[in-house]
């Protein structure tokens, strides 16, 4: 039996009441809290930082997914961690030395991930596997929710699940695979097939009158 992870998106929550929309969504079932840091210079979009990281910190034991969509990235990485993040991804076009920033991550004590955009090939994997704790694959192009799934990201993620399954044979660690953008109850099945473990979904959850009953059907679809 596979283990699946909800990880909605605050970015789709109502930020004018953000705690208890964090509360809400982990009453509803949710596993993890995604952060969607947008800088308005690697994303022409600007949201949030580790400021706010640290006044949802308190209301969740969950795990926070800091999703670094900026540029450069190193500067954040010990202020998030500081924040009370437990994971950091980032996007290698955002460092100069994906390595040295995957290690950072880790030296600051969270886990780290790569964030791969639709054009951006899965090749930046090849020597870091070592350091990576997750990969997350965009099937929609970074810096806003609501957007609709691509569908050639199910090809990027059977790749990535091939990848990940010949890792975890060799060494016998595991690495989470993400997806990020248009996740929806209807979709989910297809994703999970294609190898996907942790689903961000942010308005599929966030802009559903019912998030518990959203979940449900998600994890309905997902055992499925
Ligand atoms: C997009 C963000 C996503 C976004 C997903 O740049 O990284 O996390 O919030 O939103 P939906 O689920 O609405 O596509
Ligand atoms: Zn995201």
């Amino acid at each position: 039996m596979r283990t699946f992870r909800i990880a909605p998106s605050i970015l789709s929550a109502n930020f004018a009441c953000l705690g208890q929309e964090v509360t809400d969504v982990i009453a509803a079932g949710a596993d993890i809290i995604h952060f969607d840091v947008m800088d308005n210079h690697y994303v022409p979009n600007l949201t949030i930082g580790p400021l706010v990281c640290e006044a949802i910190r308190p209301l969740t034991q969950a795990p926070i997914d800091v999703h670094l969509m900026v540029k450069p990235v190193d500067s954040l990485v010990p202020m998030f961690a500081k924040a009370g993040a437990n994971l950091i991804t980032f996007h290698p076009e955002g460092s100069e030395h994906v390595d040295r920033t995957l290690a950072l991550i880790r030296d600051c004590g969270c886990k780290a991930g790569l964030v791969f955009n639709p054009a951006t090939p899965l090749h930046h994997l090849d020597h870091v596997m070592d350091k990576l704790d997750m990969i997350l694959i965009m099937s929609v192009n970074p810096g806003f929710g609501g957007q609709s799934f691509i569908p050639q990201a199910l090809n990027k993620l059977r790749e990535a699940r091939r990848r990940i399954d010949a890792y975890r044979e060799a060494t016998g660690r595991d690495i989470w695979l993400e997806v990020d953008g248009g996740v929806k109850v209807d979709n989910i099945a297809e994703i999970a097939a294609a190898g996907a473990d942790t689903f961000v979904a942010g308005s599929a959850i966030y802009g559903a009158d019912d998030y518990a009953a959203t979940i449900a059907a998600m994890r309905a679809e997902l055992a499925k």
